[in-house]
């Protein structure tokens, strides 16, 4: 599209100066939209007037050619800021902690170590105790002491590529001196109470957006597009861990902690060693105390064990380390009234109850919804017909304690007898779904009621369709859950599988056009189309997750991905697989470890109902999924199943088997034709006799230890 004629022949009249000025005018308007909308949430024009800037900006600079500069809005390529960050694949994954919420689950913790390791209780054990920063986890990675990449924290695997953004950070050393060839450091980006204030105060005064806490100012501050605009934020990081390295750091988590600092990152001053648990506890409630004037937030204590062979001999569980835990500050409580309960209708048809509240805050947040669960919450029971809150209900018009522990849901804790209104009456738990109508469920032993609708139900396809596109499935940008919802509402996508017709039904060329709807434009309207084309390739275990499959989270994905490969192996294992008369697809499928019987029936029931099923091939025609990696098939042990037997005596038995788990093999209590290999230690019997008498290949601890490499 270009100037109309009329325009062309009204620009070539202008005087220069008149051009100038104009120039000039609409360059900074196209700037301060393009910040605008680098900052995402806050665009300040609509794409079509951005357009009409552009054009006439375009006009003027060629017919006056001399004010055309380099760095001129015209000439930023597409002018539209980059599109989101790129992704950077963490080479050793970010895990998260394990959490105790009170002195005994530390005592535990620590006791569940010494098992684990086999040592006595005299046994010396240190620990690190530091506060549990509130931020987000940041990856810095450097090469011979150069920093070439930052990556936030993303599913853990894989993250956001904020390097730009890092590089502002005052806190962050671009350039080290005596580090290791390759060094990950990983660490805590959060904003001080006292640049918080001043940032909202700023923000106030603009009239833009104020940030619930320093936690989501940090985050929103490190996730900017734009480099500059996070610059001008006041972020810090403190360094408390470590990822990919060429060379050790050190023999201890305290020297290693002080290592980075004598390499130029800050540390948390108030890391302790601790020689016990009940040092630990000390030292939490000491940190907890002070807490109030440290000048930023956070939300617990971090234990580590401190001997770094120790960490290496503990390893990890799925998602966590077992050689560190948080310990978590208690929850913050408000008093407020509960206005009304709603029920929502989740992706699975379960009916979750919310409580609308009068807005009041907890712990600096405004809350003004919480979740009351499910009924028998709301009633005063518990899963098995005991009392809770000593059998008080919760009725609408309530005094009732509000909670929220760290980011979690806030929820409701207790009512307030005294408090309560004459004319409140007990809450009647619908039996029928509000949206559709259906018989709304409870089967035995389910603490939920579910829609029985399905896919008629509209709730359920809208949270169906919300969750597909959520950031740890599709993650398409610029169509979020209110997009989808409109577009649900005017019927242009009902499943999945119509996201990728859109462009085909309301693309150039078509009657009804994206472009012309409220709030969209051409080039919104273009990116939307471009961003879900680009979604069409994506990896297995997204499209698993994606499905919205009840008991099926990211986690489960990966590893249903993991043991297929490939969409097709995955779907023809679904469909084979049957739970009435078992069968080898069947048991492989329960042979996975993670998955139980409960979520395998959840699966296989997905894929043998007609309608989901004829969904879910729609979908995948769309789709160019890419295979799963594989477990690494290097070890020489994965796959096979290996059984332990006798007395181990350099490892425990748990350290010994989740070894051979974390090499890929299946370990197994009992010896039979399907073991391959049975690690017999002091005093094995019967078991290694069976295994003689079955020809399996039987090793002592030493040669376990060759094989696995351990200890
Ligand atoms: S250690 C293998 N230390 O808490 C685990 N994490 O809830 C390495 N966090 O994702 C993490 N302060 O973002 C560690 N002093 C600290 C921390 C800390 C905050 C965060 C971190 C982690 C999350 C887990």
């Amino acid at each position: 599209m270009s100037e109309t004629p009329d325009h062309a022949a009204e620009i070539a009249q202008m005087s220069r100066d008149g051009a100038k000025t104009q120039v000039e005018t609409l360059s900074a308007q196209l700037e301060r939209a393009n910040l605008a909308y680098h900052q995402r949430d806050a665009p300040e024009i609509s794409d079509a007037e951005y357009d009409r800037l552009k054009r006439r900006l375009q006009a003027l600079e060629a017919a006056f050619p001399d004010l055309a500069v380099a760095d001129s809005p015209t000439q930023h390529v597409g002018a539209a800021p980059a599109d989101g960050f790129s992704k950077l694949r963490h080479e050793q994954r970010m895990m998260s902690l394990g959490n105790a919420f009170d002195d005994e689950d530390v005592t535990e913790f620590v006791k569940g170590i010494r098992k684990y390791l086999g040592l006595g209780p005299e046994d010396p054990l240190s620990f690190t105790a530091e506060p549990k920063i509130d931020g987000l986890s940041l990856s810095l990675r450097y090469k011979n002491g150069v920093l070439v990449y930052a990556a936030t924290r993303g599913d853990g695997e894989v993250g956001e590529n904020v390097t730009a953004n890092a590089r502002t950070i005052s806190d962050i050393p671009s350039v080290l001196e005596g580090a290791p060839q390759e060094l990950e450091v990983r660490g805590e980006v959060y904003m001080s109470h006292e640049d918080f204030a001043a940032l909202n105060a700023a923000q106030e005064a603009r009239g833009a957006k104020l940030f619930a806490n320093p936690r989501n100012a940090a985050a929103g501050s490190l996730r900017q597009l734009d480099a500059q605009i996070t610059a001008a934020r006041p972020l810090r990081f403190f360094a408390y861990a470590w990822g990919v390295l060429s060379a050790p750091l050190a023999q201890t988590q305290t020297d290693a902690i002080a290592r980075l600092s004598s390499l130029g990152f800050i540390t948390n001053p108030l890391t302790k060693r601790c020689r016990s648990s009940v040092e630990m506890i000390r030292h939490y409630h000491q940190i907890e105390a002070d807490r109030a004037t440290l000048g930023y937030d956070i939300d617990g204590v971090v234990y580590k064990v401190d001997d770094l062979g120790l960490q290496q001999r503990l390893g990890f569980r799925s998602t966590t380390p077992r050689w560190a835990i948080a310990h978590k500050f208690p929850a913050e409580l408000a008093w407020t009234k509960l206005e009304a309960i709603e029920i929502q209708v989740g992706r699975t048809g379960a009916l979750s109850p919310v409580a609308r509240l009068t807005p009041v805050t907890v712990g600096g947040v405004v809350v003004s919804n919480a979740t009351l669960h499910n009924e028998d919450y709301i009633a005063g029971r518990d899963a098995n017909g005991g009392d809770i809150r000593g059998g008080k209900d919760i009725r609408e018009g309530d005094w009732v304690q509000v909670y929220r522990a760290g980011d979690v849901i806030p929820k409701v804790a207790d009512v307030d007898l005294s408090r309560r209104p004459p004319e409140a009456v007990a809450f009647v738990f619908p039996t029928t779904c509000w949206k559709c109508g259906s018989d709304a469920i409870r089967e035995e032993g389910d603490a939920v009621r579910r829609c029985s609708g399905g896919l008629i139900c509209p709730a359920q396809q809208v949270e169906k369709l919300k969750h597909f596109v959520s950031r740890a499935a599709f993650d398409i940008d610029g169509l979020g859950a209110k997009q989808v919802e409109a577009f649900y509402h005017d019927g242009w996508i009902k499943e999945p599988a119509d996201i990728f017709h859109l462009k085909k039904e309301y693309g150039p060329g078509q009657i009804r056009q994206l472009k012309n709807r409220e709030g969209w434009g051409e080039k919104s309207a273009d990116k939307l189309f471009d961003a879900i084309e680009s979604c069409r390739h994506i990896p297995l275990p997204k499209v698993i997750f994606a499905l919205g499959i009840r008991h099926v989270g990211e986690q489960t994905a990966t590893l249903l991905g993991r043991h297929y490969g490939s969409w097709t192996a995955f779907e023809a294992a679904m469909t084979k697989a049957d739970p009435q008369n078992g069968g080898e697809a069947w048991e492989d499928l329960l042979g996975i470890d993670g998955v139980g019987a409960v979520l395998a029936q959840s699966l296989v029931s997905t894929f043998h109902q007609d309608a989901e099923r004829a969904a879910i091939d729609r979908l995948v025609k769309e789709l160019d999924i890419e295979d799963a990696e594989r477990p690494a098939s290097t070890s020489e042990i994965s796959g096979l199943t290996i059984v332990f037997t006798g007395t181990l005596e350099k490892m425990t038995r748990s350290e010994a088997k989740a070894r051979a788990e974390a090499m890929g093999a299946k370990v197994s209590g009992s010896v039979s034709k399907k073991t391959d290999i049975l690690v017999a230690g002091r005093g094995a019997g019967s078991k290694a006799t069976k295994a003689a008498d079955l020809g399996v290949r039987v090793i002592d601890e030493d040669d376990w230890i060759t094989l696995a490499g351990h200890v």
